[in-house]
């Protein structure tokens, strides 16, 4: 099997007993979903399927074509970059059991080097052009597995030594709440000099806690090791590499908490957005408009309220929208607009505008509680709506709570927006077009994993003061901010957790 981009040394077979072993290793919950992202003739579907795994449980990818040896014992896509895939396919399996490419990126070419180079660390940077496919694999398959999931891998030994794998190997922490690495130093593939090791990593989202290792001679020692992880046991010989116990925090995917919906669509935006002067000019009544946010730069503060939207109006940004209502239609200067419209002042043939009708009626967002930018130089972050009937226009997202919120829960959210690793993770997501303009789709920012904390009442004031800092460029005293507020809370939980287990055991 070999992909024109992809150098057929790349691809080297699991042995069916290490596979039985892994997959053991990954702790299968009942009716889990799994992933194997580069599937080849299946070793490890295969053994999915001996413990009990069910086809329609398993996603199996691979760029090269099929069929494989265990190609009707998964979902199997073939002939797609697993990179590509996983973009839209953001934490959506429970377990990841991987043997990934082993190929110098300076060996993969096309498009399959361009997703692979946009991969980024915990850090917020990209993979470096001297990494391996691997790395860049192992990376993407993390994004996949949903909270509480886990990952189990055999990698080169380069996880240990490579310089590129110093923040790959921080990146797998970061994202697990316990790790156990086990090196073996002999050759495990006929074709590979070198020893390799397996990671296995548990609690995805969890606060990390655990990091150990233990080294082995062989292939029975290292299936023997995986045993004994698989049963939830420590091997013998492992050293804890690092331990402790912060809080853990659970987490949520930002698209549980909140519908994202891009603004308002109005097909012609230099005919329906207008500014306080076009508006005057035209003498339209302002029951024929509406206000709006049009800008990622008219979000200038936590709250958008109506001092700061009259501001954003007296410096002259466009932030009306043509949108008049029944009665307005019989005002002199909103007829006299709507033939301007018709008669070249709006591009009537543009599909959005074509198709709908009233043609001027552009359809407005539902209840918006917030907006986020989706296309920035600056990572997204919430305003809040403080002014009832304020809207947005397609270039910003409008926010909406999937449950009634107090004031002080949407405030919650805004922080946690703020904080160190969700900048991180919002740093990871970004699609980076010409002149550093960051640019999220929904679906990028409703995979964000947000720590799951309860309101306080201070939160609308750190927000606000967070907020502050951002928008004065200091995005790092902003996420140290809500970074400190959040773990306040933590240890606050912790202590109330630690109080009421010692009550009971008094009891
Ligand atoms: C090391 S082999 C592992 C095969 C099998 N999982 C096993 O363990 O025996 C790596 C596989 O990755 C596939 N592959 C390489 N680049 C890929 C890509 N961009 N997307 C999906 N699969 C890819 C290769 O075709 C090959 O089948």
């Amino acid at each position: 099997m070999s992909h024109e981009h992809v150098p057929q040394s790349a691809t080297v077979y699991t042995p069916p007993e290490l596979a039985f072993a892994m997959v053991a290793a990954a702790r299968g919950k009942p009716g889990a979903l799994w992933l194997d992202p580069c599937v080849g003739d299946g070793a490890f579907v295969a053994q999915m399927a001996i413990h009990g795994v069910q086809a329609a449980q398993i996603s199996a990818i691979d760029i090269a074509p099929g069929p494989g040896a265990a190609e009707n014992l998964a979902r199997t896509v073939r002939e797609t970059d697993f990179l590509e895939w996983a973009a839209e396919h953001r934490a959506t399996v429970d377990h990841v059991v991987m043997n990934p490419p082993y190929a110098a990126l300076s060996r993969i070419q096309g498009k399959l080097l361009d997703r692979a180079l946009d991969v980024r660390m915990s850090d917020g940077h990209r993979l470096p052009s001297k990494a391996n496919y691997w790395a860049a694999f192992l990376l993407t398959a993390i994004d996949c597995v949903r909270e509480d999931g886990s990952l189990v891998a055999v990698l080169p030994a380069a996880w240990d030594f490579a310089t590129y794998a110093r923040k790959v190997r921080e990146t797998v922490e970061r994202a697990f709440g316990e790790i156990i690495v086990v090196r073996c130093a002999s050759p495990l593939f006929p074709q590979v000099q070198e020893g390799v090791v397996v990671v296995v990593a548990f609690g995805r989202g969890a606060q990390s806690r655990t990091s150990r290792r233990v080294e082995v001679a062989g292939l029975t020692e290292m299936i023997a090791a995986l045993e004994q992880i698989a049963l939830g046991r420590v091997p013998p010989g492992t050293v804890t590499m690092r331990a402790f116990a912060p809080p853990p925090l659970a987490l949520r995917r930002l698209d549980e908490i909140v519908h994202i919906h891009i603004g308002a669509v109005t097909g012609d935006a230099s005919y329906f957005l207008l500014n306080e002067d076009e508006r005057r000019k035209w003498q339209l009544p302002q029951s024929a408009l509406r206000p709006t946010l049009s800008r990622s730069k008219h979000l200038v503060s936590a709250g958008i309220g109506r001092k700061e939207w009259a501001n954003l109006r007296d410096e002259g940004a466009r932030v009306w929208m043509f949108w008049p209502t029944n009665s307005a239609l019989r005002h002199r200067a909103v007829r006299a607009y709507l033939k301007h419209g018709r008669e070249g002042g709006c591009n009537m043939a543009a599909h959005k505008i074509a198709k709908r009708d009233p043609w001027h009626r552009t359809p407005l967002p539902g209840r918006v509680d917030g907006f986020m930018s989706g296309m920035s130089k600056r990572l997204p972050f919430l305003a809040l709506r403080d002014m009832p009937g304020l809207t947005a226009s397609n270039t910003l997202y409008v926010i909406r709570f999937k449950r009634r919120v107090t004031e002080a829960e949407k405030a919650t959210l805004g922080v946690l927006l703020l904080t160190s690793s969700v900048r991180r993770e919002l740093a990871r997501h970004a699609r980076v077009y010409a002149d550093g303009l960051l640019k999220f789709e929904p679906s990028d920012l409703g995979g964000v994993r947000i720590p799951v904390v309860g309101a306080c009442e201070d939160a609308v004031r750190v927000f606000r003061d967070a907020t502050v800092l951002l928008l004065a460029g200091r995005e790092a005293e902003a996420s140290t901010m809500a970074d400190v507020w959040v773990e306040g809370i933590a240890t606050s939980i912790a202590d109330e957790n630690r109080t009421t287990s010692a009550k009971r055991a008094v009891a």
